[in-house]
Protein backbone atom coordinates (compact mmCIF):
# COMPACT_ATOMS: atom_id res chain seq x y z
CA UNK A 1 0.00 0.00 0.00
CA UNK A 2 2.88 2.10 1.45
CA UNK A 3 4.55 1.52 -2.17
CA UNK A 4 1.51 2.30 -3.68
CA UNK A 5 1.16 5.88 -2.69
CA UNK A 6 4.52 6.60 -2.47
CA UNK A 7 4.78 5.63 -6.48
CA UNK A 8 1.62 7.90 -6.98
CA UNK A 9 3.50 10.63 -5.84
CA UNK A 10 5.95 10.79 -7.17
CA UNK A 11 4.18 10.54 -10.55
CA UNK A 12 2.04 13.20 -9.77
CA UNK A 13 5.65 15.24 -9.32
CA UNK A 14 6.73 13.94 -12.33
CA UNK A 15 3.59 15.52 -14.21
CA UNK A 16 3.44 18.39 -12.40
CA UNK A 17 7.26 19.15 -13.68
CA UNK A 18 6.44 18.51 -16.84
CA UNK A 19 3.72 20.91 -17.53
CA UNK A 20 4.26 23.80 -15.57
CA UNK A 21 7.93 24.10 -16.58
CA UNK A 22 8.90 26.62 -18.70
CA UNK A 23 9.41 27.19 -22.02
CA UNK A 24 11.01 30.27 -24.32
CA UNK A 25 8.58 32.70 -25.26
CA UNK A 26 9.27 34.55 -28.41
CA UNK A 27 11.43 37.70 -27.79
CA UNK A 28 12.65 36.09 -24.91
CA UNK A 29 16.18 35.64 -24.04
CA UNK A 30 17.36 31.72 -24.81
CA UNK A 31 16.35 29.75 -21.68
CA UNK A 32 18.36 27.11 -20.70
CA UNK A 33 17.07 25.00 -17.68
CA UNK A 34 19.81 22.65 -16.97
CA UNK A 35 19.40 18.70 -17.07
CA UNK A 36 17.95 18.51 -12.85
CA UNK A 37 14.15 19.87 -12.48
CA UNK A 38 14.25 22.71 -10.09
CA UNK A 39 17.79 22.67 -9.18
CA UNK A 40 18.46 23.37 -12.58
CA UNK A 41 22.29 24.66 -12.67
CA UNK A 42 22.11 25.57 -9.28
CA UNK A 43 25.07 23.01 -8.28
CA UNK A 44 27.74 24.35 -10.74
CA UNK A 45 26.58 27.87 -10.66
CA UNK A 46 27.34 27.28 -6.78
CA UNK A 47 30.93 25.52 -7.76
CA UNK A 48 32.20 28.21 -10.02
CA UNK A 49 29.68 30.86 -11.36
CA UNK A 50 32.28 32.38 -13.41
CA UNK A 51 32.97 28.98 -15.52
CA UNK A 52 29.76 27.99 -15.74
CA UNK A 53 28.52 31.51 -16.88
CA UNK A 54 31.38 31.67 -19.40
CA UNK A 55 30.00 28.21 -20.80
CA UNK A 56 26.58 29.60 -20.91
CA UNK A 57 27.98 32.95 -22.84
CA UNK A 58 30.15 30.93 -25.60
CA UNK A 59 26.78 28.85 -26.00
CA UNK A 60 24.25 31.23 -25.94
CA UNK A 61 25.84 34.95 -26.16
CA UNK A 62 25.48 37.97 -24.44
CA UNK A 63 22.06 37.67 -22.89
CA UNK A 64 20.19 34.30 -21.67
CA UNK A 65 18.23 33.03 -19.28
CA UNK A 66 19.12 29.81 -16.57
CA UNK A 67 17.27 28.04 -13.69
CA UNK A 68 18.74 28.12 -10.65
CA UNK A 69 17.26 26.38 -7.89
CA UNK A 70 13.73 27.77 -8.70
CA UNK A 71 14.24 30.64 -10.05
CA UNK A 72 15.15 32.33 -13.64
CA UNK A 73 17.81 34.43 -13.78
CA UNK A 74 18.60 36.37 -16.86
CA UNK A 75 22.06 37.09 -17.09
CA UNK A 76 23.16 40.20 -19.48
CA UNK A 77 26.62 40.44 -20.35
CA UNK A 78 26.46 43.42 -22.80
CA UNK A 79 28.57 46.55 -21.15
CA UNK A 80 26.92 48.69 -23.43
CA UNK A 81 23.54 47.59 -22.28
CA UNK A 82 23.76 47.64 -18.86
CA UNK A 83 21.92 50.68 -18.36
CA UNK A 84 18.93 49.00 -19.37
CA UNK A 85 19.09 47.31 -16.19
CA UNK A 86 20.97 50.02 -13.98
CA UNK A 87 18.77 52.56 -14.79
CA UNK A 88 14.99 51.22 -14.13
CA UNK A 89 13.84 51.62 -10.85
CA UNK A 90 10.18 51.33 -11.64
CA UNK A 91 10.40 47.11 -13.38
CA UNK A 92 13.60 46.20 -11.30
CA UNK A 93 13.74 46.09 -7.78
CA UNK A 94 17.45 45.68 -6.27
CA UNK A 95 16.11 45.64 -2.54
CA UNK A 96 13.80 42.75 -2.32
CA UNK A 97 16.87 40.24 -2.73
CA UNK A 98 19.00 42.08 -0.60
CA UNK A 99 16.53 41.90 2.43
CA UNK A 100 16.15 38.04 1.84
CA UNK A 101 19.99 37.76 1.36
CA UNK A 102 20.33 39.63 4.75
CA UNK A 103 17.86 37.47 6.30
CA UNK A 104 20.01 34.44 5.40
CA UNK A 105 23.47 35.37 6.51
CA UNK A 106 22.65 38.00 8.95
CA UNK A 107 19.45 36.69 10.33
CA UNK A 108 18.78 40.72 10.00
CA UNK A 109 15.34 42.55 9.46
CA UNK A 110 15.34 46.23 9.37
CA UNK A 111 11.82 47.16 8.18
CA UNK A 112 11.52 50.53 9.23
CA UNK A 113 14.23 51.54 7.73
CA UNK A 114 13.98 52.94 4.01
CA UNK A 115 17.53 51.70 2.10
CA UNK A 116 17.57 55.24 0.31
CA UNK A 117 17.92 56.65 4.13
CA UNK A 118 20.75 54.37 5.11
CA UNK A 119 22.69 54.89 2.24
CA UNK A 120 22.31 58.76 2.76
CA UNK A 121 23.80 58.49 6.21
CA UNK A 122 26.08 56.15 5.03
CA UNK A 123 27.54 58.22 1.83
CA UNK A 124 27.58 61.99 4.59
CA UNK A 125 29.59 59.49 7.08
CA UNK A 126 32.35 58.49 3.87
CA UNK A 127 32.38 61.82 2.10
CA UNK A 128 33.77 65.06 2.39
CA UNK A 129 35.37 66.50 6.18
CA UNK A 130 34.43 62.80 7.56
CA UNK A 131 36.32 61.00 5.51
CA UNK A 132 39.59 63.09 5.76
CA UNK A 133 39.42 62.39 9.35
CA UNK A 134 38.77 58.65 9.04
CA UNK A 135 41.84 58.13 6.12
CA UNK A 136 44.07 60.45 8.99
CA UNK A 137 43.23 57.71 11.67
CA UNK A 138 43.27 54.45 9.07
CA UNK A 139 46.36 55.87 8.58
CA UNK A 140 47.40 55.90 11.90
CA UNK A 141 46.34 52.75 12.74
CA UNK A 142 48.07 50.90 10.68
CA UNK A 143 51.29 52.35 10.74
CA UNK A 144 50.81 51.63 14.38
CA UNK A 145 49.88 48.07 13.84
CA UNK A 146 52.35 47.52 11.64
CA UNK A 147 55.36 48.76 13.40
CA UNK A 148 53.72 47.03 16.54
CA UNK A 149 53.52 43.44 14.76
CA UNK A 150 57.04 43.79 14.27
CA UNK A 151 58.35 42.05 17.38
CA UNK A 152 61.62 41.46 15.78
CA UNK A 153 62.47 44.86 15.01
CA UNK A 154 65.83 43.80 14.10
CA UNK A 155 66.36 44.74 10.66
CA UNK A 156 68.68 41.43 10.44
CA UNK A 157 65.82 38.97 11.47
CA UNK A 158 63.19 37.42 8.79
CA UNK A 159 59.59 36.99 9.77
CA UNK A 160 58.17 34.28 7.41
CA UNK A 161 53.66 34.44 6.61
CA UNK A 162 51.11 34.05 4.68
CA UNK A 163 50.77 37.26 2.26
CA UNK A 164 47.00 37.23 2.25
CA UNK A 165 46.57 36.61 6.29
CA UNK A 166 49.05 39.19 6.88
CA UNK A 167 47.35 41.91 4.43
CA UNK A 168 43.73 40.77 5.60
CA UNK A 169 44.55 40.64 9.25
CA UNK A 170 46.62 43.96 9.44
CA UNK A 171 43.62 45.81 7.02
CA UNK A 172 40.88 44.63 9.34
CA UNK A 173 42.06 45.62 12.23
CA UNK A 174 43.20 48.78 11.31
CA UNK A 175 39.71 49.27 9.67
CA UNK A 176 37.63 47.77 12.99
CA UNK A 177 39.99 50.33 15.01
CA UNK A 178 38.96 53.17 12.57
CA UNK A 179 35.00 52.31 12.20
CA UNK A 180 34.60 50.74 15.57
CA UNK A 181 37.16 52.51 18.22
CA UNK A 182 37.10 49.82 20.85
CA UNK A 183 40.93 48.62 21.14
CA UNK A 184 40.87 45.97 23.55
CA UNK A 185 38.94 43.32 20.92
CA UNK A 186 40.24 43.77 17.61
CA UNK A 187 42.23 40.88 17.38
CA UNK A 188 39.40 38.56 18.81
CA UNK A 189 36.65 40.28 16.70
CA UNK A 190 39.46 39.31 13.17
CA UNK A 191 39.92 36.05 14.06
CA UNK A 192 35.72 35.09 14.96
CA UNK A 193 35.39 37.40 11.41
CA UNK A 194 37.28 35.03 9.83
CA UNK A 195 35.50 31.98 10.91
CA UNK A 196 32.10 33.77 9.83
CA UNK A 197 33.43 34.92 6.69
CA UNK A 198 34.94 31.57 5.38
CA UNK A 199 31.24 29.91 6.10
CA UNK A 200 29.41 33.23 4.62
CA UNK A 201 28.89 31.68 1.00
CA UNK A 202 27.84 28.42 2.06
CA UNK A 203 25.40 30.52 4.46
CA UNK A 204 23.93 32.84 1.17
CA UNK A 205 23.11 29.33 -0.75
CA UNK A 206 22.11 27.36 2.76
CA UNK A 207 24.74 24.69 1.69
CA UNK A 208 26.24 24.30 5.27
CA UNK A 209 26.86 20.97 6.41
CA UNK A 210 25.98 20.06 9.55
CA UNK A 211 28.71 20.80 11.50
CA UNK A 212 29.04 23.59 9.72
CA UNK A 213 26.06 25.77 9.95
CA UNK A 214 26.74 25.28 13.96
CA UNK A 215 29.93 26.69 13.27
CA UNK A 216 28.36 29.47 11.70
CA UNK A 217 25.58 30.12 14.11
CA UNK A 218 27.99 30.22 17.09
CA UNK A 219 30.41 32.84 15.18
CA UNK A 220 27.56 34.89 14.28
CA UNK A 221 26.22 34.80 17.84
CA UNK A 222 29.79 35.54 19.60
CA UNK A 223 30.21 38.53 16.97
CA UNK A 224 27.15 39.65 17.89
CA UNK A 225 28.00 40.32 21.54
CA UNK A 226 31.59 41.56 20.71
CA UNK A 227 30.13 44.55 18.69
CA UNK A 228 27.44 45.11 20.85
CA UNK A 229 26.70 48.58 21.83
CA UNK A 230 26.79 47.93 25.22
CA UNK A 231 30.66 47.84 25.04
CA UNK A 232 30.83 50.61 23.21
CA UNK A 233 33.38 53.05 24.59
CA UNK A 234 31.24 55.49 26.03
CA UNK A 235 34.41 57.67 27.51
CA UNK A 236 35.37 58.17 23.73
CA UNK A 237 34.96 62.17 23.19
CA UNK A 238 34.49 62.12 19.78
CA UNK A 239 31.90 60.16 18.62
CA UNK A 240 32.88 57.05 16.50
CA UNK A 241 31.16 55.73 13.40
CA UNK A 242 29.60 53.28 14.81
CA UNK A 243 28.38 55.48 17.54
CA UNK A 244 26.88 57.61 15.27
CA UNK A 245 25.47 54.24 13.28
CA UNK A 246 24.12 53.54 16.30
CA UNK A 247 22.39 56.48 16.43
CA UNK A 248 21.25 56.23 13.36
CA UNK A 249 19.49 52.86 13.87
CA UNK A 250 17.86 54.13 16.69
CA UNK A 251 16.41 56.92 15.64
CA UNK A 252 15.18 54.89 12.55
CA UNK A 253 13.37 52.67 15.18
CA UNK A 254 15.35 49.41 14.85
CA UNK A 255 15.14 47.03 18.13
CA UNK A 256 17.66 46.38 20.37
CA UNK A 257 18.55 43.11 19.06
CA UNK A 258 18.49 44.96 15.17
CA UNK A 259 20.81 46.79 16.35
CA UNK A 260 23.05 44.41 17.06
CA UNK A 261 22.54 42.19 14.12
CA UNK A 262 23.37 45.43 12.01
CA UNK A 263 26.54 45.88 13.39
CA UNK A 264 27.95 42.67 12.13
CA UNK A 265 26.33 43.33 8.71
CA UNK A 266 28.41 46.85 8.57
CA UNK A 267 31.36 45.11 9.63
CA UNK A 268 31.01 42.79 6.83
CA UNK A 269 30.27 45.62 4.38
CA UNK A 270 33.00 47.71 5.60
CA UNK A 271 35.95 44.89 6.08
CA UNK A 272 35.73 42.13 4.08
CA UNK A 273 36.91 43.64 0.94
CA UNK A 274 40.21 46.07 1.61
CA UNK A 275 42.08 43.43 2.99
CA UNK A 276 41.82 40.78 -0.03
CA UNK A 277 42.66 43.79 -2.75
CA UNK A 278 45.60 44.14 -1.22
CA UNK A 279 46.50 40.48 -0.91
CA UNK A 280 46.29 40.62 -4.54
CA UNK A 281 48.40 43.59 -5.57
CA UNK A 282 50.97 43.30 -3.35
CA UNK A 283 50.97 39.71 -4.76
CA UNK A 284 50.75 41.00 -8.27
CA UNK A 285 53.55 43.04 -7.67
CA UNK A 286 56.02 40.40 -6.33
CA UNK A 287 55.21 37.87 -8.94
CA UNK A 288 55.94 40.46 -11.75
CA UNK A 289 59.19 42.33 -11.00
CA UNK A 290 58.37 44.91 -13.64
CA UNK A 291 55.48 46.05 -12.17
CA UNK A 292 57.43 46.32 -8.39
CA UNK A 293 60.26 48.17 -10.05
CA UNK A 294 57.74 50.76 -11.33
CA UNK A 295 56.01 51.46 -8.36
CA UNK A 296 58.98 51.69 -6.54
CA UNK A 297 60.28 53.84 -8.80
CA UNK A 298 57.13 56.06 -8.67
CA UNK A 299 57.44 55.93 -4.49
CA UNK A 300 61.09 57.19 -4.65
CA UNK A 301 60.06 60.58 -7.17
CA UNK A 302 57.80 61.67 -4.08
CA UNK A 303 58.62 63.97 -1.32
CA UNK A 304 59.07 62.08 1.74
CA UNK A 305 60.86 64.76 3.45
CA UNK A 306 58.57 66.69 4.86
CA UNK A 307 56.82 65.43 7.72
CA UNK A 308 53.83 67.65 7.45
CA UNK A 309 52.70 66.80 4.06
CA UNK A 310 50.67 63.45 2.99
CA UNK A 311 53.22 62.47 0.48
CA UNK A 312 50.40 60.58 -1.27
CA UNK A 313 47.63 63.39 -1.50
CA UNK A 314 50.51 65.88 -2.62
CA UNK A 315 51.28 64.02 -5.55
CA UNK A 316 49.99 61.96 -8.51
CA UNK A 317 50.12 58.00 -8.44
CA UNK A 318 49.51 56.88 -11.52
CA UNK A 319 51.34 53.85 -11.71
CA UNK A 320 50.48 52.81 -8.60
CA UNK A 321 46.45 53.40 -9.97
CA UNK A 322 46.95 51.72 -12.86
CA UNK A 323 48.39 48.97 -10.67
CA UNK A 324 45.46 49.15 -8.48
CA UNK A 325 42.93 48.94 -11.39
CA UNK A 326 44.53 45.97 -13.01
CA UNK A 327 44.57 44.11 -9.66
CA UNK A 328 40.21 44.69 -8.97
CA UNK A 329 39.78 44.51 -13.19
CA UNK A 330 41.34 40.59 -12.25
CA UNK A 331 40.42 40.00 -9.06
CA UNK A 332 36.87 41.88 -7.93
CA UNK A 333 33.91 39.96 -8.98
CA UNK A 334 30.35 40.93 -7.96
CA UNK A 335 27.42 40.02 -9.11
CA UNK A 336 24.54 42.89 -9.77
CA UNK A 337 21.18 41.46 -9.58
CA UNK A 338 17.65 42.83 -9.29
CA UNK A 339 13.71 41.76 -9.39
CA UNK A 340 11.87 42.23 -11.96
CA UNK A 341 8.63 43.40 -10.30
CA UNK A 342 6.88 44.50 -13.38
CA UNK A 343 7.32 42.75 -16.96
CA UNK A 344 10.00 44.61 -19.29
CA UNK A 345 11.29 45.15 -22.78
CA UNK A 346 15.05 45.32 -22.06
CA UNK A 347 16.71 47.02 -25.08
CA UNK A 348 19.95 46.04 -25.87
CA UNK A 349 22.76 48.41 -27.36
CA UNK A 350 22.42 46.40 -30.41
CA UNK A 351 18.87 47.31 -31.06
CA UNK A 352 17.47 43.50 -30.59
CA UNK A 353 14.69 43.66 -27.77
CA UNK A 354 14.16 41.17 -24.65
CA UNK A 355 10.84 40.33 -23.18
CA UNK A 356 11.92 40.16 -19.50
CA UNK A 357 9.28 38.35 -17.19
CA UNK A 358 7.38 39.76 -13.87
CA UNK A 359 8.87 37.27 -11.17
CA UNK A 360 12.46 36.69 -12.88
CA UNK A 361 15.95 38.10 -11.94
CA UNK A 362 18.07 39.78 -13.72
CA UNK A 363 21.65 39.79 -13.15
CA UNK A 364 24.72 41.34 -14.42
CA UNK A 365 27.98 39.88 -13.93
CA UNK A 366 30.91 42.60 -14.66
CA UNK A 367 33.84 40.07 -13.88
CA UNK A 368 33.26 38.11 -16.83
CA UNK A 369 32.22 41.15 -19.37
CA UNK A 370 33.77 43.75 -19.18
CA UNK A 371 36.43 42.80 -16.88
CA UNK A 372 37.98 39.59 -18.41
CA UNK A 373 36.44 39.68 -21.94
CA UNK A 374 38.98 39.59 -24.69
CA UNK A 375 37.26 41.73 -27.07
CA UNK A 376 38.04 44.77 -24.64
CA UNK A 377 41.01 44.23 -22.63
CA UNK A 378 43.86 42.21 -24.80
CA UNK A 379 44.87 38.83 -22.67
CA UNK A 380 42.63 39.72 -20.47
CA UNK A 381 43.66 36.81 -18.08
CA UNK A 382 47.18 38.80 -18.18
CA UNK A 383 48.35 41.18 -15.17
CA UNK A 384 49.60 44.13 -17.08
CA UNK A 385 50.75 47.05 -14.82
CA UNK A 386 50.06 49.69 -16.71
CA UNK A 387 47.23 48.35 -19.08
CA UNK A 388 45.29 51.61 -17.30
CA UNK A 389 48.15 53.92 -18.45
CA UNK A 390 48.48 56.41 -21.73
CA UNK A 391 51.86 56.78 -22.96
CA UNK A 392 52.21 60.27 -20.84
CA UNK A 393 51.48 58.85 -18.02
CA UNK A 394 47.71 59.82 -17.71
CA UNK A 395 44.76 57.59 -16.33
CA UNK A 396 43.44 55.61 -19.20
CA UNK A 397 40.24 55.31 -19.47
CA UNK A 398 39.08 54.84 -23.42
CA UNK A 399 38.22 51.08 -24.24
CA UNK A 400 35.90 49.91 -26.88
CA UNK A 401 33.85 47.25 -28.10
CA UNK A 402 32.64 46.67 -31.36
CA UNK A 403 33.92 49.99 -32.50
CA UNK A 404 31.92 51.55 -29.34
CA UNK A 405 33.53 53.07 -26.25
CA UNK A 406 32.45 51.99 -23.50
CA UNK A 407 30.90 53.84 -20.33
CA UNK A 408 31.92 50.44 -18.35
CA UNK A 409 35.32 49.12 -19.07
CA UNK A 410 35.69 47.77 -15.35
CA UNK A 411 33.16 47.78 -12.64
CA UNK A 412 35.28 46.61 -9.57
CA UNK A 413 32.67 49.17 -6.83
CA UNK A 414 29.57 48.01 -8.89
CA UNK A 415 27.37 50.75 -10.31
CA UNK A 416 24.22 51.89 -10.53
CA UNK A 417 22.05 52.78 -7.09
CA UNK A 418 24.32 50.66 -4.99
CA UNK A 419 27.29 51.91 -5.73
CA UNK A 420 30.37 51.50 -3.52
CA UNK A 421 29.96 54.21 -0.79
CA UNK A 422 33.26 53.31 0.73
CA UNK A 423 35.40 53.48 -2.58
CA UNK A 424 37.27 56.35 -1.87
CA UNK A 425 38.12 55.10 1.94
CA UNK A 426 38.98 52.01 0.64
CA UNK A 427 41.33 53.31 -2.17
CA UNK A 428 42.80 55.31 0.14
CA UNK A 429 43.27 52.56 3.09
CA UNK A 430 44.91 49.90 0.44
CA UNK A 431 47.54 53.12 -1.32
CA UNK A 432 48.59 53.68 2.41
CA UNK A 433 48.96 50.06 3.61
CA UNK A 434 51.12 49.15 0.31
CA UNK A 435 52.99 52.51 0.33
CA UNK A 436 53.57 51.51 4.21
CA UNK A 437 54.97 48.20 3.40
CA UNK A 438 57.29 48.94 0.84
CA UNK A 439 58.64 51.77 2.61
CA UNK A 440 58.83 50.48 5.79
CA UNK A 441 59.66 46.18 5.20
CA UNK A 442 61.74 44.15 2.67
CA UNK A 443 59.40 42.41 1.69
CA UNK A 444 60.53 38.82 -0.66
CA UNK A 445 58.95 35.66 -2.04
CA UNK A 446 60.27 32.58 0.11
CA UNK A 447 60.26 30.75 -2.90
CA UNK A 448 60.97 33.23 -6.19
CA UNK A 449 59.76 30.90 -8.51
CA UNK A 450 56.03 30.92 -6.60
CA UNK A 451 52.80 31.80 -8.60
CA UNK A 452 49.79 33.32 -6.79
CA UNK A 453 47.42 31.14 -5.26
CA UNK A 454 44.23 29.98 -7.12
CA UNK A 455 41.03 31.51 -6.47
CA UNK A 456 38.51 30.42 -4.11
CA UNK A 457 35.65 29.58 -7.17
CA UNK A 458 32.85 29.81 -4.50
CA UNK A 459 33.44 33.26 -4.13
CA UNK A 460 32.13 34.59 -7.29
CA UNK A 461 28.98 36.87 -6.83
CA UNK A 462 30.60 38.00 -3.59
CA UNK A 463 32.76 41.09 -3.90
CA UNK A 464 36.62 40.64 -3.61
CA UNK A 465 37.80 36.77 -4.50
CA UNK A 466 39.73 35.02 -1.85
CA UNK A 467 42.81 32.98 -2.50
CA UNK A 468 42.61 29.12 -2.08
CA UNK A 469 45.54 28.76 -0.23
CA UNK A 470 47.90 31.54 0.56
CA UNK A 471 51.24 32.82 -0.59
CA UNK A 472 53.77 32.33 1.55
CA UNK A 473 56.34 35.29 1.91
CA UNK A 474 59.48 36.74 4.40
CA UNK A 475 59.63 40.08 5.79
CA UNK A 476 61.78 42.28 8.08
CA UNK A 477 62.21 46.42 8.83
CA UNK A 478 64.45 47.92 6.72
CA UNK A 479 67.49 49.46 8.20
CA UNK A 480 66.59 53.11 7.09
CA UNK A 481 62.64 54.00 5.98
CA UNK A 482 63.23 54.77 2.65
CA UNK A 483 65.52 52.82 1.32
CA UNK A 484 64.05 51.15 -1.33
C1 LIG B 1 38.52 47.17 -2.40
C2 LIG B 1 37.60 47.38 -1.51
C3 LIG B 1 36.12 47.41 -1.82
C4 LIG B 1 35.45 46.93 -2.91
C5 LIG B 1 36.01 46.23 -4.14
C6 LIG B 1 34.05 47.22 -2.68
C7 LIG B 1 33.03 46.89 -3.55
C8 LIG B 1 31.69 47.12 -3.31
C9 LIG B 1 30.63 46.73 -4.20
C10 LIG B 1 30.83 46.00 -5.51
C11 LIG B 1 29.46 47.13 -3.64
C12 LIG B 1 28.06 46.95 -4.23
C13 LIG B 1 27.48 45.65 -3.75
C14 LIG B 1 26.20 45.29 -4.46
O1 LIG B 1 25.92 45.79 -5.55
O2 LIG B 1 25.48 44.46 -3.91
C15 LIG B 1 29.78 47.77 -2.39
C16 LIG B 1 28.85 48.30 -1.54
C17 LIG B 1 29.17 48.96 -0.40
N1 LIG B 1 30.44 49.22 0.08
FE1 LIG B 1 32.17 48.63 -0.75
N2 LIG B 1 33.90 47.85 -1.48
C18 LIG B 1 35.15 47.99 -0.92
C19 LIG B 1 35.45 48.54 0.28
C20 LIG B 1 34.56 49.21 1.07
C21 LIG B 1 34.89 49.92 2.27
C22 LIG B 1 36.31 50.03 2.87
C23 LIG B 1 33.73 50.44 2.76
C24 LIG B 1 33.50 51.27 3.96
C25 LIG B 1 34.36 51.50 4.89
C26 LIG B 1 32.67 50.05 1.87
C27 LIG B 1 31.34 50.38 2.05
C28 LIG B 1 30.32 49.93 1.25
C29 LIG B 1 28.92 50.12 1.55
C30 LIG B 1 28.35 50.83 2.78
C31 LIG B 1 28.20 49.51 0.52
C32 LIG B 1 26.67 49.38 0.42
C33 LIG B 1 26.10 50.42 -0.51
C34 LIG B 1 24.58 50.27 -0.66
O3 LIG B 1 24.03 49.20 -0.39
O4 LIG B 1 23.97 51.24 -1.09
N3 LIG B 1 33.20 49.32 0.84
N4 LIG B 1 31.15 47.76 -2.21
Amino acid sequence: MLWTIFLLLNGLLILVLIYSSRTRQKNEPPLDKGLIPWLGHALEFGKDAAKFLARMKDKHGDIFTVCVAGHYVTVLLDPNSFDGVLNDTICLDFSRSKKQLLEKIFCLQLPSIKPTAERKWMEQHFRGLNLSKLNSSMSVHLQNLLLSDQKCCSPSQWTKDGLFSLCYSLLFRAGYLTLFEKQENASVVYEEFRKFDHLLTKLARCSLKRGESQIATLSRERLWELLSPNCLNSESESKSWQQSYHHFLQQEGADAEMQKRAFLLQLWTTQCNAGPSAFWLLGFLLTHPEAMEAVKTEIRGLNLQNPHTDPLKAHNTPVFDSVLSETLRLTAAVMISREVVQDKILRMASGQEYHLRRGDRVCLFPFLSPQNDPLIHQQPESFKYDRFLNEDMTVRDKFYKDGKRLKYHTVPWGAGRNICVGKDFAVSAIKQFVFLFLTHLDLELCDPEAKLPPVNTSRYGFGMLQPDGDLQIRYRLKRTQHEM
